[in-house]
């Protein structure tokens, strides 16, 4: 359009990209269903509840968000968001994610079927993230046969080896 005409950019429907294909369960809007549950030696277990949105715009890449929120408050906690690139003509997948904990990091791994597991490649920790800072990061994501996803993640800190720091199932909506 003219200059001062706003329309919007995005294609919509887009068309996916047959490399993001293997990717393709994990497309769309979750809601966890039960809430997650987070754990760490150093951490009282608690609750979250957290929504997910995962979608494409045609290119070889998907974008996601996860944001999470207080089981009872609904107060926004822990939030990050970032892409999923995968490696043409293979399965080897890369995760870049931004959280606003002030961690910036890049995991990698392989999606075989309905299962991606990845973990940390860098991590930042020039930011003035809080302490004790995260030297490690694994994930895995996976759709199991009732057709939730489920996201499981472990860490290692300065003060801890790896343990798990996180089990949520989402349901699709
Ligand atoms: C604490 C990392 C995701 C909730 C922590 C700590 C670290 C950490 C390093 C401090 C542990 C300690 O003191 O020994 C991460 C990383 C995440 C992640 C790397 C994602 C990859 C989440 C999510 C939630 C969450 C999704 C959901 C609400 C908490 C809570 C604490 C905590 C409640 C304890 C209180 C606090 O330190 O704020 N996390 N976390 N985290 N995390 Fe996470």
């Amino acid at each position: 359009g003219s200059p001062g005409h706003f329309t919007r950019l995005e294609p919509e429907p887009p068309k996916m990209n047959p490399v993001v294909e293997p990717l393709s369960w994990m497309l769309g809007t979750w809601l966890s269903d039960p809430p997650g549950v987070g754990t760490f030696p150093t951490l009282q277990p608690f609750q979250y509840l957290e929504e997910v949105h995962i979608s494409h715009v045609g290119q070889p890449m998907l974008n996601f968000s996860f944001n999470s929120f207080h089981p009872d408050t609904h107060k926004p906690m822990h939030r990050e968001c970032g892409f999923i690139r995968l490696k043409p003509d293979t399965n080897k997948v890369a995760f870049i994610s931004a959280q606003n904990t002030g961690i910036v990091e890049v995991e990698e791994g392989e999606v075989n079927g309905h299962e991606l597991c990845i973990s940390s490649h860098s991590v930042s920790r020039i930011s003035f993230a809080k302490e004790p800072h995260v030297e490690q990061i694994t994930r895995k994501f996976r759709l199991n046969s009732e057709g939730k996803l489920e996201q499981t993640v472990s860490m290692a800190t300065t003060t801890q080896p790896m343990t798990q720091h996180l089990h949520i199932t989402y349901k699709k909506v």
